[in-house]
């Protein structure tokens, strides 16, 4: 760490299970049970749940029910549901919806953007320039992703250079923040910091999140060595739901619970309560019929199992 990087005083979480684990899941996840998901994640004190996505329901079928998704979750003042937004069109879905933060997302390398929302990079931002100046004048925020920062599956190792490019442009078109995906989870601690260094001489590190999936086992690693640079976001989900359709053999992100364990160990506040988030954990587990990814929801069951009366309970009224 160097003089001028320090942790954050706190961590914002944001819990990404509901879009970036349902999206991948092979079977139809009924719209009553990511409601019931979504809505145990407001109660589990998570102060932003990326609620779904407003893409072509031909490129991804899973989240083919957003709008209904958004009109009944129960929102709670305070609590951002932020929606994947690729285009106008899904803009326009998600404002009608009521979504009050969107999301663009945009690649560091031509082949994954390609594969991913089929233009290349410069497309890309010509086509959300529109969504952020929709966008802006309904008072909506933008958070712009980045796919495949430390390591493409078409491409290899990816230069620091060219993410940090991407980064500058979304962050001069208006995005609040940036969130940085490793999204097949290549990325080790030591190339972490040095991508992160890099896109911090461009934005302020405020602006900046990570959101890192555990392919390789390295996010949890990945999360601690943002930290150490001052990174004070984490897009994270329940039970390590997740992975990315268009990135073959990439496995979820890194897991709620084990990312809040880490957190609640630095002493570093996230206001996200522990039980209730492995309830939630729980629950979408038991639904999919495997358990948790997550190692610290498996250890704690080990030692403090939860009352299972409770996640039965919700679990059979949504699944119904
Ligand atoms: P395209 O086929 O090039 O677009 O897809 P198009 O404009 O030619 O439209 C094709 C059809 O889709 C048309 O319908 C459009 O109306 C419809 P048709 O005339 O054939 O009946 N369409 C839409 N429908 C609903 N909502 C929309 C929408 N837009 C067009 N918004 C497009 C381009 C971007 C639409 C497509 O490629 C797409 O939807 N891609 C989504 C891919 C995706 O969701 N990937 C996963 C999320 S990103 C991710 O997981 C990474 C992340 O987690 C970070 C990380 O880990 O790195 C965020
Ligand atoms: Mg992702």
């Amino acid at each position: 760490m160097s003089a001028s990087e320090r942790m954050p005083q706190a961590v914002r979480l944001v819990e990404v299970g509901p879009r970036d684990g349902l999206q991948n899941e092979k079977a139809q996840v009924p719209t009553d049970v990511k409601v019931a998901l979504i809505d145990l994640l407001t109660e589990a004190g998570m102060p932003a749940i990326e609620a779904t996505s407003f893409v072509s329901p031909k490129w991804v079928p899973q989240m083919a029910d957003a709008a209904d998704v958004m009109a009944r979750i129960r929102r709670k003042p305070g609590v951002r549901y932020p929606v994947l937004t690729p285009n106008l069109k899904g803009f326009e879905a998600a404002r009608d919806a009521g979504a009050d933060e969107v999301a663009v997302f945009v690649a560091a390398t031509e082949s994954f953007s390609k594969r991913n929302i089929n233009c290349s990079i410069a497309e890309s931002l010509e086509r959300a320039q529109p969504v952020f100046d929709a966008a802006h004048a309904s008072d909506i925020r933008v958070r712009g992703y980045i796919s495949v920062v430390l390591g493409c599956p078409y491409e290899g190792d990816v230069d620091p250079e060219a993410v940090a490019a991407v980064a500058k442009s979304l962050f001069a078109m208006g995005a609040y923040e940036v969130s940085l995906g490793d999204t097949i989870g290549r990325g080790t601690p030591g190339k972490t910091q040095a991508l992160l260094r890099r896109v911090a001489r461009d934005l302020p590190v405020e602006a900046l999140a990570g959101h890192f999936h555990d392919t390789y086992g390295q996010a949890l690693a990945n999360v601690y060595a943002a930290l150490e640079v001052g990174v004070g976001t984490f897009d994270c989900s329940v039970a390590g739901l997740g992975g990315c359709p268009y990135a073959k053999g990439a496995t979820g992100n890194v897991a709620s619970e084990d990312v809040l364990y880490l957190l609640d160990g630095l002493g570093i506040p996230t206001g996200v309560d522990m039980t209730k988030l492995r309830r939630a954990g729980h629950f979408i587990s038991r639904f999919l019929g495997r358990p948790p990814e997550s190692k610290v929801a498996r250890a704690l069951d080990a030692s403090a199992p939860l009352a299972d009366a409770a996640t039965d309970a919700v679990a059979t009224d949504a699944a119904q």
